[in-house]
């Protein structure tokens, strides 16, 4: 029987994004029945929590919703019976980002949080606590559904879909949601009248087909794409354009982080500049949410601020309480989820996480068939899929050489003896939030 008073338990609730989570329950309080909402973080992140929760008590009183806002340290206590669980964590906060993105250009490799090195140290560090996380809701709330966000999130759910028990695990990103939107920009028209098939890997999604109001538009979106070549931009990514031709011949509409992957001198380029000016994104970011939380921190303001949207995490709220509301009301509806392939893409492992179109049930995603993706963008998906593979087994067994070779294999890496010389020195950089990783190090040497 479907519930009158669901408990949503926010893990990171700290995070900058919340207030837009807080935004997105709140506006749908009549469908989604959420009455206690809890903002749980860690010790070092209690002053933001308190600020968070704060605003978030405002935003609910002037909306006059019946919504509980609790936060607490104590994520056992939050777990306990919750319906819905969210993770948004950052293991090693901003300044762990700052040597992701940082360290990795030093030795002449694009430097990012979600790809290459940045994104499998950023992996190493969250996967065991998101592990761990899971592990936890096996008793606590065995039937609650895990609703992960924190990066790298395909990583992440590929870690979750093989080394947790937990079964009610999905993954999700604003990426597919963008895309739709830009589209309908470009389009001028609803985004609810326009549906994209989309297929691939979390940051590496295409979408293979778009309809406007069911009719077929792939090829006129495709021509407006080339012709511009400003493809989909998001506000992180440097919006560098692409040929036309490109665009044209791929057929396809790609995400914007393959720029890092096709356009990767360009993309070198203008992060290496950003790296000598002091201002990668991580530390541009820094900047902002000093700012954003002064503003959090004002008796007076009771709505999310509108600076919020200079981050790229656009619509991430939007993604997060469709996903839920459409779980709890059964709408099966078609959205776009890292779940379990079980064959809907049929060049990746069925058993694996992917970035699919699917239909949203009571039960979970049910992912559409995709068949074959297109020639062109097979080749690197599988390529980005082994990577994640690899680095998903390294967290969870802390095996250095696991980890060592994922690093080898990305198509954004050096050679394999530079590679070592990165993956040292972010391992010593980062050494205190991968204590098993070093302990299995020194035993093997
Ligand atoms: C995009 C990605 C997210 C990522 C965000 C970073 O939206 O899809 O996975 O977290 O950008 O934005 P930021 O403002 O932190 O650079």
């Amino acid at each position: 029987m479907k519930k009158d008073s669901l408990k949503l338990v926010v893990i990171g609730g700290g995070s900058s994004y919340t207030p837009e989570l807080i935004e997105g329950v709140i506006k749908r309080h009549k469908t989604l029945p959420i009455k206690d909402l809890w903002l749980v973080d860690v010790e070092e992140g209690s002053p933001k929590l308190e600020t968070i929760g704060n605003l978030a008590r405002r935003m609910v009183s002037k909306s006059g919703v019946g919504l509980k806002i609790h936060t607490t340290l104590d994520r056992e206590a939050a777990l306990k019976d919750a319906d819905f669980v969210t993770t948004q964590i950052r293991v090693g906060r901003l300044e762990g980002r700052i040597l992701d993105e940082r360290i990795p250009l030093s030795y002449g490799m694009i430097g990012q949080e979600t790809n290459g090195a940045g994104g499998l140290f950023l992996g190493l560090r969250t996967i065991p606590v998101i592990l761990e996380i899971a592990k936890e809701m096996e008793t606590l709330c065995p039937e609650a559904w895990l609703v992960n966000f924190s990066n790298p999130a395909g990583m992440v759910t590929e870690a979750l879909l093989r080394y947790s028990n937990n079964r009610k695990v999905i993954g999700l990103c604003n990426v597919p949601i963008g895309m739709t939107m830009a589209i309908a920009k470009v389009l001028g028209v609803e985004p609810s009248r326009v549906r994209m098939d989309q297929a691939g890997l979390n940051h590496m999604v295409f979408g293979l087909k778009t309809y406007l109001d069911g009719k077929d538009i792939s090829e006129r979106v495709i021509r407006i794409m080339a012709e511009s070549g400003d493809g989909i931009s998001m506000n992180n990514i440097p919006p560098i354009k692409w040929a036309p031709e490109f665009i044209r011949a791929l057929g396809t509409i790609p995400c914007p982080y393959l720029r890092y992957y096709v356009k990767k001198d360009e993309m070198f380029k203008e992060l290496a500049s950003e790296f000598s000016r002091g201002e990668t994104r991580a530390e541009v970011v820094k900047g902002y949410e000093t700012e954003l939380f002064k503003q959090y921190a004002d008796p007076e303001l009771a709505i999310k601020p509108p600076e919020l949207e200079k981050r790229g995490g656009a619509y991430y709220s939007e993604a997060a309480c469709d996903l839920i509301d459409s779980i709890h009301n059964d709408r099966r509806d078609i959205q776009t989820v890292n779940t379990r392939n079980r064959g809907a893409i049929v060049d990746l492992p069925y058993e694996s996480a992917v970035e699919v179109s699917s239909v949203i049930t009571r039960e979970g995603p049910m992912p559409l068939s995709m068949g074959e993706l297109p020639l062109p963008v097979k080749g690197i998906v599988q390529q980005i899929k082994t990577f994640e593979r690899l680095s998903a087994q390294a967290a969870a067994t802390g095996d250095y050489d696991t980890a060592l070779l994922a690093l080898t294999m990305n198509p954004l890496s050096g050679s394999d003896i530079v590679c070592k010389s990165v993956f040292d020195e972010m391992l010593k950089a980062h050494r205190a939030l991968l204590p098993a990783f070093l302990r299995n190090h020194t035993e093997k040497k």
